[in-house]
């Protein structure tokens, strides 16, 4: 065995793993697409201030999660822990905006996060996610949750929970942190060290703590962001959910749901489920109106979600059963058979479209029909050099067992038929 190993929190995926990965990245590239959003790849790292700017510098990712380092030419980068920053870095730097009202982008990309690992949660894991730069409307929050909750729909997933809130405009804030500051101060000494740290910092950033003792004081102590909305964020909201009505999704509002990431306004929301176990969010996002502005563009606003790939694969029920899409096994025995069999397979995969093994190793007949039933081959093909000499091919239907002989110069009209 090598003395090395994948560092904590990272994993290799297998080609047993690859192939539901590949469906599920396929899958989700249709999806987007036929929404009318188009693919945007970022480079894996960014300045470093990009993510302190955008996503807040009182942020546990910020804080605690980020891979940073100064490179040899003194350069402060960061391997992106999330892509919202990068894409609308990437908006701005290619000027979007001028030739288009509004972008529609998603992405599937690998993140970094120095988080401590469990199942679910990865020091090095993969999202996708939409962003719709440019429409204040509700109708565009209500897009991208729909969005989200039908892929996971599409790979039924179960138990899904929609938790939904406002957080207001940037507007409300100030005002509300007071009051929120004023109420907490009382009770300061029973919050853990973070939490004293956030109160003094970013006191919205109390909602995120995992400790239950804290948890409890905001519970019973904290005023909700939500009483403070406006008028007009309390219309946004009603239309945002009066559409998932409409569209019969179902969920929850969560007047705690502030997220973790400073850039929010308005719309805040997370799809679970309960098939995942602790690190239950599949995905969350909501509207970013002030992130375009801070990172030096003009006003402009604008909605997403990102989702965890690893979270989603888990979730995927019977997983197992999900075929590994082999159509073809070709056995063959002897020497002079040999080229015969790879010229077989080679034709088959480029004049059938199928997707074949060709045995290697050279194993006896017993083995290498063993090997075909386990590979799940739909039909087997076998080649020896009695075959060779009669100019025929063995064709077994592996779910039958019914067996045929059918002469080589037939072979790929018969498969194509
Ligand atoms: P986030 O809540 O930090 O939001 O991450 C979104 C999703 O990524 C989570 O719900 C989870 O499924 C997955 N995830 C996060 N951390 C890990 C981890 N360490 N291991 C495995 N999966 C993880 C954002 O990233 C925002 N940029 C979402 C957004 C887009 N908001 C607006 N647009």
């Amino acid at each position: 065995m090598s003395n090395f190993h994948t560092i904590k929190g990272t994993h290799d995926l297998l080609p047993d793993e690859c192939i539901i990965w590949r469906q599920v990245e396929n899958s989700i590239h249709s999806i987007m697409q036929q929404s009318g959003y188009g693919e945007i790849r970022t480079p894996i790292f960014e300045n470093t201030k990009l993510f302190e700017r955008g996503i807040g510098t009182e942020t546990d990712i910020v804080t605690k999660e980020m891979y940073s380092w100064i490179d040899q030419g003194g350069n402060q980068l960061t391997l992106k822990p999330e892509l919202t920053a990068p894409v609308v870095r990437s908006y701005l730097q290619h000027k979007m905006g001028n030739n288009y009202p509004i972008h529609r982008l998603y992405y599937f990309d690998t993140l970094f996060r120095r988080e401590r690992p469990q199942k679910g949660r990865q020091r090095q894991f993969y999202q996708f996610g939409a962003e719709a730069i440019g429409s204040a409307n509700p109708e565009q929050d209500a897009e991208i949750i729909a969005q989200a909750y039908n892929i996971y729909q599409e790979f039924d997933i179960k138990n899904l929970n929609v938790r939904l809130n406002s957080i207001g405009s940037a507007d409300i804030r100030p005002k509300y942190l007071d009051k929120l500051r004023s109420t907490i101060q009382s009770i300061k000494h029973e919050l853990c060290k973070t939490c004293q740290e956030r109160l003094k910092k970013n006191a919205l950033r109390l909602f995120d703590c995992k400790n239950s003792n804290c948890q409890d004081l905001i519970d019973k102590h904290a005023p909700l962001i939500f009483d403070s909305i406006s008028e007009d964020d309390h219309v946004h909201f009603d239309t945002i959910t009066l559409i998932l009505d409409e569209m019969g999704i179902p969920y929850i509002h969560d007047q705690k749901l502030v997220r973790g990431l400073d850039y929010y306004t308005h719309t805040t929301f997370e799809i679970t489920s309960s098939v995942l176990g602790a690190q239950d969010a599949l995905c969350g996002g909501g509207r970013y109106n002030g992130l375009i502005e801070q990172l030096g563009g003009k006003p402009t606003p604008a909605v997403g979600f990102a989702a965890g790939v690893e979270r989603l694969i888990l979730a995927i029920e019977n997983q197992e059963k999900i075929p590994k899409n082999i159509d073809v096994y070709l056995i063959h025995m002897g020497d002079k058979v040999t080229p015969t069999a790879v010229k077989i397979a080679n034709d088959v995969r480029k004049y059938c479209g199928k997707i074949v093994i060709l045995e290697t190793l050279r194993r006896s007949l017993k083995a290498q029909m063993r090997e075909a039933g386990r590979s799940s081959a739909k039909i087997t093909l076998i080649l020896g050099e009695e075959e060779l000499i009669e100019k025929i091919i063995i064709i077994k239907d592996m779910k039958t067992g019914h067996q045929e002989k059918v002469p080589l110069s037939e072979l790929i009209q018969y498969i194509n038929s």
